[in-house]
């Protein structure tokens, strides 16, 4: 201590003598204020031409090794590429003084902004960002000094420079043993211990890559907290949930368990995300497997709903009556359910989403307004067959229909009608053109909106209604569809057809 505050008290009684001034022979540093004094040194703030530097002075005489250390890798620092060090402060100059016989190295650095030990202080933004933007920065910058195997051995939010971008950068690499123990002041030591791996505490333990990861788990650990780890890890959930598996190896008392090279961090980081993106992935699957069950659970209750006695039991009815009950049951909740359940129909080889749905008692006709297509379909209407099975899946709702005779417009028969500019009847191909033409003395108009009709005319007689993964109406199913065309349905069909539909599950995606 004695030694230490001899030291200090001749560097600092030379330059008030100087006037705050220090003249090398390549210029001046002018208006030194002492800014603090580490474990390394006395550190001083001062200006060379117009710039902000700092000056940090050694209290060490050239014969150690550890100096001989730091000199080697404050050198082969200078010698990596720039694009090998955006991640480290910048040096500027290496020098020395003497002052009374004594000979005094230090070095000359940029002044940055602020040290990550203040910017926590006066940071209001997110944590958890901020964890992570330290952690990338850490990762980042031990590899560049990794590379050239320089162990930093004293990480610790004071030795993270911070410039005006909020850009992070690593100093005081390799310095840590420079100064012996004997040398430092006692707060000092505590407050760096609290950091460095326990291993840099026993004397004569070769020091490793691995006492940087795990203060750089201790930083993280502090950044989340607000103290250093001690032993227990019992830290909630973070929004970013690779931090904890990541810090319970960073923090490993044993050397051997701890993660040996920042590569084996990115590894495992870029493992665990894949891994974290795989269960997301699950949860997204099985999401949209629940939203096809629950729309299936949803229309086998309006099956139930429009006609009770079809519960586990395949039905069929044939009246009007009925016909308009569960036609009107089925507008009503495809109304209901828009834009989150889309009904289809489905004829096996054809399918639709259905807008809308219309019943006409007196005609017996339907109309189905399709989506996106502005088109009315329009037919009559023989048996509907429903069942509301348990397994929902399986539930079915089954309309048999009838060609309808053709329109007649102008005498003239067709199964194409539109409705032009709200108002006019024609022929469907009479418009493809966009305009029509009303006779030769009457002229030619344009067709500016027109509503389409089809009255049905193909040779299909069931068609399928339900959600797109109703069983019924499932694409893989179509075939089994398609097949009933051809045959009159009854329950041992049915039965059958049910028995088909079966096979193909509904899958997790
Ligand atoms: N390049 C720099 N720019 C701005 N401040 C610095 C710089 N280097 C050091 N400091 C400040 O000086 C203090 C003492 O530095 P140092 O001797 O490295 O000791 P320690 O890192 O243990 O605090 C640091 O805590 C920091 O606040
Ligand atoms: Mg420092």
């Amino acid at each position: 201590m004695v030694l230490i505050n001899n030291y200090a008290k001749k560097i600092s009684s030379f330059i008030k003598y100087k006037d705050n001034e220090i003249t090398f022979p390549w210029g001046a540093i002018t208006d030194l204020r002492q800014i603090g004094q580490g474990g390394s040194g006395l550190v001083y703030s001062g200006k060379y031409n117009d710039n902000d530097v700092i000056l940090k002075f050694f209290y060490k005489n050239s014969s150690s090794n550890d100096f001989e250390r730091f000199k080697n890798e404050y050198f082969n620092i200078q010698l990596l590429e720039n694009a090998e060090k955006t991640h480290l402060a910048s040096y500027i100059n290496f020098d020395s003084i003497e002052i009374e016989d004594d000979l005094f190295f230090l070095y000359i650095m940029k002044r940055y902004k602020s040290t990550l030990k203040d910017y926590v202080l006066v940071y209001t933004g997110d944590k958890s960002e901020l964890c992570e933007k330290v952690l990338y920065f850490l990762l980042k910058s031990l590899k560049q000094i990794h590379s050239k195997d320089i162990i930093h051995r004293d990480l610790k939010p004071e030795n993270i420079l911070v410039d005006c971008n909020d850009k992070f950068y690593l100093s005081d690499f390799g310095i840590a043993k420079y100064c012996d123990n004997s040398m430092t002041k006692v707060g000092d030591r505590l407050a760096n211990y609290k950091f460095s791996a326990p291993e840099q505490s026993e004397k004569g333990t070769p020091i490793t890559k691995s006492a940087d990861i795990f203060a750089l788990g201790q930083l993280i650990f502090w950044l989340l907290e607000g103290h250093t780890y001690a032993g227990t890890l019992d830290i909630d959930e973070y929004e970013n949930n690779l931090i904890k598996p990541l810090l319970i190896k960073c923090l490993k008392y044993n050397v051997e368990e701890r993660f040996q090279s920042i590569e084996e961090i990115e590894e495992f980081i870029e493992a665990e995300k894949r891994r974290l993106a795989r269960i997301e992935s699950m949860h997204q699957s099985e999401l949209i497997y629940e939203k096809r069950l629950e729309a299936n659970r949803l229309f086998t209750d309006l099956i139930r709903h429009s006609y009770p006695n079809s519960h586990s039991h395949i039905s069929v009815i044939e009246s009007e009556a009925y016909f308009n009950r569960v036609l009107t049951d089925l507008n009503a909740f495809i109304n209901k359910y828009i834009g989150r359940i889309d009904i289809w129909y489905s004829t096996g080889w054809s399918n639709q989403i259905l807008k809308n749905i219309n019943y006409d008692v007196e005609s017996n006709i339907v109309q189905l307004m399709l989506k996106d297509l502005n088109l009315v379909l329009e037919f009559s209407l023989e048996q509907i067959w429903l069942y509301a099975d348990v397994s929902d899946y399986t539930s079915l709702y089954i309309l048999k229909i009838k060609n309808l005779e053709p329109y007649e417009i102008n005498d003239k028969k067709t199964y194409y009608k539109s409705i032009v500019n709200g108002e006019i009847e024609v022929d469907t191909n009479d418009i493809r053109s966009g305009y029509l033409e009303l006779g030769e003395t009457n002229g030619v108009i344009r067709v500016d909106t027109h509503i389409d009709f089809e009255r049905y005319n193909g040779e299909d007689q069931y068609i399928a209604i339900g959600p797109l993964f109703l069983g019924a109406v499932y694409h893989r199913n179509e075939d089994f569809l398609h097949d009933l065309q051809d045959v009159d349905l009854t329950e041992e069909v049915v039965k059958g057809f049910i028995k088909n539909i079966r096979s193909h599950k509904l899958e997790i995606v």
